[in-house]
């Protein structure tokens, strides 16, 4: 019997789920396993060291669950954590794993979606407060201008189901309007947070029709489509079994009920205890 190698998608909660949905599209063929560290939810306002902390244990809780290839699905982790991850804890930890984010694939194809070369970046406090989307956008486009908006209750309103509420509306237009008031010229905005795709109706709402917006599930998705034909290696590692796992640290109740919103299909996940 050959030993089952899915590949790992980690999210601080439920966002993580829009991603890995593309991801499915994308490349059905693959085991996925799915970490969601939903009680220690929300990462996007805790300190550096606490969300590489985090990560790291999830990472290696996903390698030792034999996955080969993780995803960070989380724009918060990606920023804060990945690259220590990368650089420092896998060539002792696991020299042949690797560990990929959501910012870079975003970055690199940001350029190709303005026109007047100035780009939003909405995000949680922690991924604005690393600056990792001015930094990774200027080794692509270097002449583009990037402007970002921390949004530190849109998180909140997505995890305790406020969508639908005069507040969410009211939160979601400041920050936008904040957003706008630091460069009119804005046309493309970067959803900087793999939970806002579910905000997308309301964000559209409060924003002139001229402006892009772009999410990440199909960005990274794409961007894992094309690593995986680049890395034959990791292709032939990675198995394909098409089964789709969920594990959760917190209530599984919760997370099944949750999480088929985040997931557009029923969910059924398994507790996990790190
Ligand atoms: N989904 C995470 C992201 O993309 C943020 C959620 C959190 O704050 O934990 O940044």
């Amino acid at each position: 019997m050959t030993t089952k190698k899915p590949i790992g998608v980690f999210d601080s909660g439920f966002g993580g789920l829009t991603v890995l949905k593309e991801i499915v599209k994308q490349l059905p063929e693959y085991d996925y396993l799915y970490l969601g560290d939903n009680a220690r939810a929300p990462y996007g306002t805790r300190s550096f060291e606490t969300v590489y902390d985090y990560t790291l244990q999830c990472v290696k809780q996903l390698f030792a669950m034999n996955c080969e290839l993780v995803i960070l699905a989380c724009n918060t982790a990606s920023a804060k954590a990945l690259r220590n991850i990368q650089q420092k804890d896998l060539p002792t930890l696991a020299p042949n794993k690797r560990v990929l984010g959501v910012i870079r694939p975003t970055t690199e194809i940001v350029g190709n979606f303005s026109k007047t070369g100035h780009i939003g970046v909405l995000g949680t406090p922690g991924t604005i407060a690393s600056n990792s989307y001015p930094i990774e956008i200027e080794k692509f486009y270097p002449n583009l201008i990037v402007n970002q908006e921390a949004c530190p209750m849109w998180v909140p309103i997505v995890e305790n189901n406020e969508i639908e509420t005069k507040e969410a509306d009211s939160i979601i237009e400041k920050n936008l309007n904040n957003l706008l008031s630091k460069d009119k010229n804005i046309d493309t905005i970067i959803l900087g947070c793999t939970h806002y795709p579910l905000l997308i109706n309301k964000i559209k709402k409060h924003l002139p029709d001229n402006i892009t917006l772009l999410s990440q599930g199909e960005i990274v998705a794409k961007g894992l489509v094309d690593y995986i034909k680049r890395h034959p290696e990791m292709e032939k590692k990675c198995s394909k079994g098409k089964t789709i796992e969920f594990y959760t640290t917190d209530s599984t109740i919760n997370f099944d009920k949750a999480g088929s919103m985040f997931y557009g299909k029923e969910v059924k996940s398994k507790h996990l205890e790190l």
